[in-house]
């Protein structure tokens, strides 16, 4: 029986989605061969209600010096993550001298803000070829994985930091006893920790099951979170929910006591108990929704095919590694994904082996159709290719439901 991450109760999983590949391993044909599959299930405690994958690839497999995602390559986060930043500078550090520490900063998309405010800051990146594009930046930077004996480490050279700030990181790690445990060491006693990451209720409601990959180890709740802080002294104070990869939460922490809780964070802890996010049926029927929605996009897919239409992809995000090898989508369906991030060009989809290429290889010969992975970058992606669209060209777009526009 495997046990919970965070409550070590006996859980089982709700669905498989049969085996796959690391999700922003893009590769080369000389790897195919070797490419690394794991079983990807997910289940759902029933006692601290965190959503979780059974099984995980080692850290190392995926945050590594060739790491495919930077945060930059999107201008409207870049704008989200300047906003962030912002609140916290303006709600939380008022005092002398502040220090703040950043985990997953990436290629210094967040901290920028903070340095070009004179703001003590520190950043903590694996991922070595990301971590340098901050550097280079002037952006501080550990590289290394943050956990508990890392935040003793930070604290012993820095001395205790006013806040600790993480966007798209926290749910990626299944060590997140360590995590939590460092946190309550690292921030002050009147302290702030504000994070965001995508949110199970958003997942739940859209059936964007795209947002479960080898990467994602948890979808968190405002109830899971709650529980897990409170077991390390800490307690959620608020909420905040973002619009940013198809609907995200955002939570506010201090030490248990030290600010008063928000009704918000109140209220959403209650909406979640009567969205049923609580209650084992609403995910046998998640995974109902989910293989519906599996079989009406690959459907779709055959059905243009057979009637002589082309098909591209938009966006080789990770999101689309977990529908493209669920519905078994190839390169007969999809000719190609084109992407703006050039270590991803010149490579092949992980699993399913469809060539990414240049957005220009897009623009230079419309498809019929195209696949908006990057959904969650529609507003920003199709005002850049509106061309394409007044050219007759349609967007299939599988989030809330398949359909095309
Ligand atoms: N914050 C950015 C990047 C998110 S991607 C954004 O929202 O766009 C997740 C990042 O977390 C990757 O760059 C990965 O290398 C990093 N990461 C993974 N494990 C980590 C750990 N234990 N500590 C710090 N960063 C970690
Ligand atoms: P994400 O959904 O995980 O943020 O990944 C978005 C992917 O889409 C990333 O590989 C970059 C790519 N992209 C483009 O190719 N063009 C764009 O305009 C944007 C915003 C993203
Ligand atoms: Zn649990």
């Amino acid at each position: 029986m495997k046990k919970c991450l965070i409550c070590n109760s006996d859980i089982s999983p709700f669905i498989s989605y049969g085996d796959m590949p690391i999700a922003n391993g893009f590769l080369s044909p000389d790897k195919f061969q070797n490419e690394y599959f794991f079983h990807m299930q997910v289940a759902h405690c029933e006692n601290c209600s965190m959503v979780q994958l059974i099984e995980t690839p080692d850290r190392e497999m995926m945050f590594n010096e060739n790491y495919a995602f930077f945060s930059g390559t999107s201008l409207a986060m870049k704008q989200h993550f300047k906003e962030f930043a912002e609140d916290v500078n303006k709600r939380f550090l008022n005092n002398q001298d502040p220090f703040v520490v950043e985990i997953g900063s990436n290629d210094g998309i967040m901290l920028q803000n903070f340095k070009e405010w004179g703001i003590r800051h520190l950043g903590i990146e694996p991922s070595a070829n990301v971590a340098k594009v901050a550097m280079e930046k002037g952006i501080n930077t550990i590289v290394d994985f943050f956990d508990e004996a890392l935040a003793n480490k930070i604290v012993a050279e820095n001395g205790q930091a006013d806040a600790f700030i993480a966007a798209n990181v926290m749910c990626h790690l299944p060590y997140f006893h360590s995590i939590v445990a460092g946190i309550s060491k690292l921030i002050k006693k009147t302290g702030i920790v504000v994070f965001e990451d995508p949110y199970l209720g958003d997942v739940i409601e859209k059936i964007s099951y795209d947002q479960i990959y080898d990467e994602h180890t948890f979808l968190f709740s405002v109830s899971s979170i709650n529980f897990i802080f409170k077991e390390h002294g800490m307690e959620v104070i608020d909420v905040i929910h973002q619009e940013t990869h198809g609907g995200s939460m955002r939570y506010i922490i201090g030490h248990k006591g030290e600010r008063d809780i928000s009704k918000e964070a109140i209220q959403q802890m209650s909406k979640e108990n009567s969205l049923g996010l609580n209650n084992p049926e609403t995910y046998i029927q998640f995974r109902q929704n989910c293989e519906s929605s599996k079989k009406l996009f690959k459907n779709l897919l055959v059905d243009l095919k057979s009637q002589g239409k082309t098909v591209a992809g938009y966006g080789a995000t990770s999101k689309s590694t977990t529908i493209l090898n669920y519905s078994d989508i190839g390169p007969d369906l999809i000719k190609y994904i084109c992407d703006n991030t050039p270590i991803k060009q010149g490579k092949y989809s992980p699993g399913k082996h469809i060539p990414i290429v240049p957005i220009e290889t897009f623009r230079g010969n419309y498809p019929e159709y195209v696949v908006l992975f990057a959904y969650n970058h529609a507003k920003e992606i199709m005002e850049k290719e509106k061309e394409f669209t007044a050219n007759g060209g349609k967007w299939i777009l599988y989030v809330p439901n398949v359909h095309i526009i």
